[in-house]
């Protein structure tokens, strides 16, 4: 793990809101993002910044990281960034002792870094993909999970949202990978919940459908024309803005959400709801 001490510039935001602007439901708490570089994971460490967080921002991507911490900082919220690949155990031990030695406690965290790889049939599909895949988005959840929790029940308390998606709860054509990926993140959260809510430690998920993130916009792993269909079929008649999903998490962190426990929070416009024959609408 490699903790810069400089920021890159500022990207372009679409803003989560000024820092302090909605709430203060996070003030003086420290709340962990993993994937803050980019998406979902931007979207959330900008909302818990303006819920007055201390804002850790995690990413392998140094230059995505950075520019997170500092969107935040120019928005009035706390924010350091790490770079750290969260498939690798040494670095996310590292990670939690340096949250630990440096602020003294771990409120919350997001664990969302996670990749999404090409469209494949699962026997045309490479060992190594797999490998790659399970590795991010199953490992690293995992690895996340087990430093956390053990942070977390040393103090007595804690809030823990996992990324999963909607092809962690159905099955999708061409997902072999990233669908078992994202089931396991499921069984992940039920067990560690089960596990540490006597504790005082939530462990939640929250399963986005499709959301406007790099991971899907054009270039982003899906063929434009799936991805034309794919949107098109959504009920609610649209991706999701990362913001969407953001909201979800920093509300499943809060103690608003305080009697929830292992619960999966579908966020997808309505994908999974219905048996996904197209007929005409009203
Ligand atoms: N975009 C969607 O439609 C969608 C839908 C359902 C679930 N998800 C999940 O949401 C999460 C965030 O995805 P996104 O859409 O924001 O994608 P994104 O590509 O915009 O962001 C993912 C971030 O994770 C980081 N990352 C990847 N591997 C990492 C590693 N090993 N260690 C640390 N950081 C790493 C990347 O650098 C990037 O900044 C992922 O877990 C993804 O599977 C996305």
């Amino acid at each position: 793990m490699r903790t810069p001490a400089t920021s890159e510039p500022e990207r372009a935001e679409t803003a989560a809101g000024e820092a302090g602007s909605e709430g203060a439901s996070f003030r003086g708490r420290v709340v962990l993002v993993t994937g803050a570089g980019s998406g979902i994971g931007r979207a959330t460490a900008l909302a818990f910044g303006r819920e007055g967080a201390h804002v850790v921002a995690v990413d392998r991507d140094a230059a995505g990281a950075a520019a997170t911490a500092e969107a935040l900082r120019a928005r009035g919220a706390r924010c350091e960034h790490l770079v750290v690949d969260v498939s690798s155990e040494e670095q996310v031990q590292e990670m939690i002792e340096t949250v630990g030695s440096r602020y003294g406690r771990l409120d919350a965290a997001h664990n969302n870094a996670g990749i999404g790889g090409s469209l494949e049939p699962l026997v045309r599909s490479e060992k190594a993909s797999w490998d790659a895949m399970i590795a991010v988005n199953l490992t690293g959840v995992y690895l996340c999970l087990r430093h956390e929790l053990a942070y977390m029940a040393r103090q007595g308390y804690g809030a823990i949202v996992n990324t999963a998606s909607t092809a962690g709860l159905t099955g999708a054509f061409d997902l072999a990978a990233y669908g078992a990926s994202k089931h396991g993140v499921v069984g992940l959260t039920r067990v560690a919940a089960l596990e540490h809510a006597r504790l005082g430690i939530r462990v939640n998920a929250v399963a986005p459908g499709y959301v406007h993130t790099p991971m899907t916009e054009p270039g982003g792993g899906l063929d434009p024309e799936r991805r034309a269909a794919i949107f098109a079929a959504i009920p609610a008649g649209r991706g999701a803005r990362p913001e969407e999903i953001a909201e979800a998490v920093v509300w499943l962190c809060s103690d608003r959400a305080s009697y929830v426990v292992g619960h999966v929070l579908v966020v997808d416009g309505g994908l999974t709801v219905g048996d996904g024959i197209p007929a005409d609408g009203p």
